[in-house]
C-alpha cells in the first residue's frame, strides 16, 4: 500500500507538471481523485488493511494527498499567469483576409476587349433588353423566320411599337450592328466590338439561358473577306497562341452576304486531326474546331443604318464568350452551367 501511495504521487506530479492548459490539468487532477479516480479507489481500499496499519498509512495518504493538491493549484496559477503575459510576437506572419478575383468570364470579356482595342475596335456594350427591329427587322430576317419563335427567343409581355415591333431578350450581340451605325451617325469607319449578355431558351451542359457573345463589326470603303479573314487570324493568334490557324467555311446568315463559320486548329492535335501515337484526335473534326459565324454585311443590313451599301462594305463576326474562353487549350469545363451557379469551390479555381 506504501508502494502504491508513492507510486501515485510521483506520477500524479509529474503529469502535473507537463500540463500546458487548465483544461487538461483539471482533467488529470480528477483521474486521480474524481469519484473514481485512482487515488480515490486506493483510500476505499483502507477496509481491508490490518488495522494496526491503519493510523500509519492514513497520515501517509493524506499528505500526498495535501501535497497533490496543493501542486495542483501552483500549476494551475502558473498557467493562468503564463496565458496573460503571453507576449506579441510581431515577427509571425498575419493572417491574410482571403482575395478574391474575377470571375473567369469577365477575365475572357477583359482580355478580347484588349486584343481588338489594339488594332483600334471601339468596345460597346448594346441592350439586354432590345426592340425585333434591332434584333432580327434590321438583320434581314423575314417576318416568319422561326428566330422569332418563343422558343428560340424571349419576348417580354409589353405592347409593340409600330416602328420597332416586339420587346425581347436580344438573342445575339448582332443586334448592337445597326445600332452602332445610328451612333456613328451612319458614317463610316466603323470599327465596333460589342461585349454583351445575350439570352436564348436554352439550359443543357453547352447551353445556359444567358450569356455572352462578342459582335466584331468593321464597315468602310473597301472593306473586303481578307480584311476579315486577317482579323480572324490575328485573333486566334492573339488569343489562343502564335502556332493557330483559322479557316472559313460557308455558311448562312441572313445578316451576312456571303456566310462563313471560323474555325480554328485544333489545339491538341496542332490542325492534324491524329495525335503522335497516330490515333485520331478526340477534342476536333479532323483537327479542326469551330469558333463561331461571320460573314460580309449584307447591304439590307447597310442600308437599315442609313449607310450606302454601294458606297461601303463591311464584314461582322459572332462568337460566345463562354465558348471562345472554353477552347482556350487546358480548360476542359465539361458543364457550361458551372458558370453561372455561383460556387466558389469551382470558381476559385481560376
Ligand atoms: N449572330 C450570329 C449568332 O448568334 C453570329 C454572327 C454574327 C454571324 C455576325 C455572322 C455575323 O449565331
Amino acid at each position: 500500500m506504501e508502494r502504491q501511495i508513492s507510486i501515485l504521487q510521483q506520477e500524479a506530479l509529474l503529469k502535473f507538471s507537463n500540463c500546458t492548459s487548465t483544461a487538461e490539468l483539471e482533467q488529470i487532477f480528477l483521474q486521480y481523485f474524481g469519484a473514481s479516480g485512482s487515488f480515490t479507489r486506493l483510500l476505499k481500499d483502507f477496509k481491508n488493511i490490518p488495522e494496526n496499519q491503519r493510523p500509519k498509512l492514513g497520515k501517509l495518504a493524506n499528505m500526498v494527498k495535501k501535497e497533490l493538491e496543493t501542486a495542483y493549484s501552483l500549476k494551475k496559477e502558473k498557467i493562468i499567469k503564463a496565458q496573460s503575459e503571453e507576449t506579441i510576437d510581431v515577427t509571425i506572419p498575419g493572417n491574410e483576409p482571403p482575395m478574391g478575383h474575377l470571375h473567369i468570364v469577365t477575365q475572357a470579356i477583359e482580355e478580347i476587349d484588349r486584343i481588338f482595342s489594339q488594332i483600334g475596335f471601339t468596345r460597346v456594350r448594346y441592350r439586354e433588353i432590345e426592340w425585333d427591329w434591332y434584333s432580327f427587322g434590321s438583320l434581314n430576317f423575314p417576318p416568319d423566320h422561326p428566330a422569332r419563335d418563343d422558343f428560340e427567343t424571349f419576348f417580354i409581355d409589353a405592347a409593340p411599337l409600330p416602328k420597332y415591333g416586339r420587346m425581347l431578350l436580344s438573342p445575339h450581340t448582332s443586334s448592337g450592328q445597326v445600332r452602332e451605325m445610328e451612333r456613328m451617325h451612319s458614317r463610316p469607319p466603323i470599327r465596333m466590338i460589342n461585349i454583351a449578355k445575350c439570352y436564348r431558351p436554352n439550359w443543357d451542359i453547352s447551353h445556359t439561358p444567358m450569356f455572352h457573345q462578342f459582335e466584331g463589326l468593321v464597315v468602310d470603303e473597301g472593306i473586303n473577306i481578307t480584311h476579315l479573314k486577317g482579323t480572324m487570324d490575328y485573333f486566334a493568334k492573339q488569343y489562343f497562341g502564335p502556332e493557330r490557324k483559322t479557316r472559313l467555311r460557308p455558311f448562312h446568315f441572313q445578316f451576312t452576304e456571303p456566310s462563313f463559320e471560323v474555325d480554328i486548329t485544333c489545339g491538341v492535335c496542332l490542325g492534324k486531326g491524329t495525335l503522335p501515337d497516330g490515333q485520331k484526335c478526340k477534342y476536333c473534326k479532323e483537327g479542326w474546331l469551330e469558333l463561331g459565324g461571320s460573314g460580309m454585311v449584307h447591304p439590307n443590313v447597310l442600308a437599315a443604318g442609313k449607310i450606302d451599301p454601294k458606297k461601303y462594305t463591311g464584314f461582322a463576326f459572332g462568337w460566345g464568350v463562354e465558348r471562345t474562353y472554353m477552347m482556350k487549350s487546358g480548360t476542359k469545363l465539361d458543364d457550361n452551367r458551372l458558370l453561372y451557379t455561383n460556387d466558389i469551390r469551382f470558381l476559385e479555381q481560376f
